[in-house]
């Protein structure tokens, strides 16, 4: 696969990897806990957009290194864009968002430890999702004067219920494994240091099946276009709340946070 100078750049935090039909794209920045950059979201997306036209690619496998899955958007960009240093358009999301609203391909999720923001809302564009016992998914948005992003304003209540997803958004609550699994958000639970291998295993199974079938299934589970719809929505009101002085207090008050 062809790749372009940016995504060369993000290559030590995004490690890309094809092996036996199953594409796997590995978060690879454990000493932030794997939280996103813009680079990392165009190495992302990049993969994702020439995997739907690979034939060699039958599944993707989203996994990551180190004890965490993902910290989600990296927070130092975020308080880049509400200090007015950078653009909302700078953190390079919009791209990744689209590659997850149309994708076709079956995608697989391996998670251990913490999940947070698109780290949680990304597993609701995953179609398995294998989860270790450590792993703890949440949605805290409001305390970061933020909304849900990636669908997951209508996503997530569907799957969980408005009054359970609007704790998860509003009050930060936090899903254990278990939990996760007992309310449709994932398939198994297993011990963690095991999941990446258990997950890996099954998107090899799953990309033995016909592949045609595999992800015609798919598009009929998912309505893409009220998905793309519902991220244009989340995008407009998201930037703007960005930008926000409650938003900056937010991030400042995380910056602190590490330094006390
Ligand atoms: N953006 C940027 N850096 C992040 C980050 C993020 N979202 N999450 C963690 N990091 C960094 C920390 O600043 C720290 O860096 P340092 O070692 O240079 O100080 C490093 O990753 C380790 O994080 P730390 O907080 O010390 O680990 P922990 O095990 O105590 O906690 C988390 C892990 C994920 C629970 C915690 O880091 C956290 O809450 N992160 C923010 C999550 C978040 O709000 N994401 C945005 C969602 S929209």
């Amino acid at each position: 696969m062809r790749l372009t100078s940016q995504e060369h750049a993000a290559m030590s935090a995004v490690r890309i990897l094809l092996e036996d039909q199953v594409l796997r794209l590995t978060l690879a920045r454990p000493e932030k806990k794997n939280a996103l950059t813009g680079a990392m979201y165009e190495a992302l997306a990049g993969a994702l957009v020439r995997a739907e036209s690979d034939p060699q690619v039958h599944v993707v496998l989203f996994d990551a290194e180190g004890d965490s899955f993902s910290a989600g958007n990296d927070l130092t960009e975020f308080a880049a864009v509400a200090s007015g240093a950078i653009e909302p358009s700078a953190l390079k999301v919009r791209t990744f968002l689209d590659a997850l609203a149309t994708a076709t391909l079956p995608y697989v999720a391996a998670v251990q430890g913490a999940a947070v923001g698109i780290g949680t809302t990304l597993l609701l564009h995953c179609d398995l999702v294998y989860l270790g016992e450590d792993a703890q998914l949440s949605t805290p948005f409001v305390n970061l004067a933020l909304v849900p992003e990636a669908a997951s304003s209508v996503l997530l209540p569907e799957r969980i219920g408005h009054a359970r997803a609007f704790a998860l958004f509003a009050l930060g609550e936090t899903l254990d494994a278990q939990r996760a699994v007992e309310l449709g958000l994932a398939n198994a639970v297993l011990p963690s240091h095991t999941v990446r291998e258990h997950a890996l295993a099954q998107a090899k199974a799953l990309a033995k099946r016909p592949v045609g079938a595999l992800r015609a299934t798919k598009q009929l589970m998912r309505d893409a276009a009220a998905i793309r719809a519902v991220m244009a929505r989340e995008i407009e009101m998201f930037s703007e709340r960005l930008r926000s002085e409650e938003a900056l207090t937010a991030f400042k008050a995380f910056a602190a946070r590490k330094r006390d």
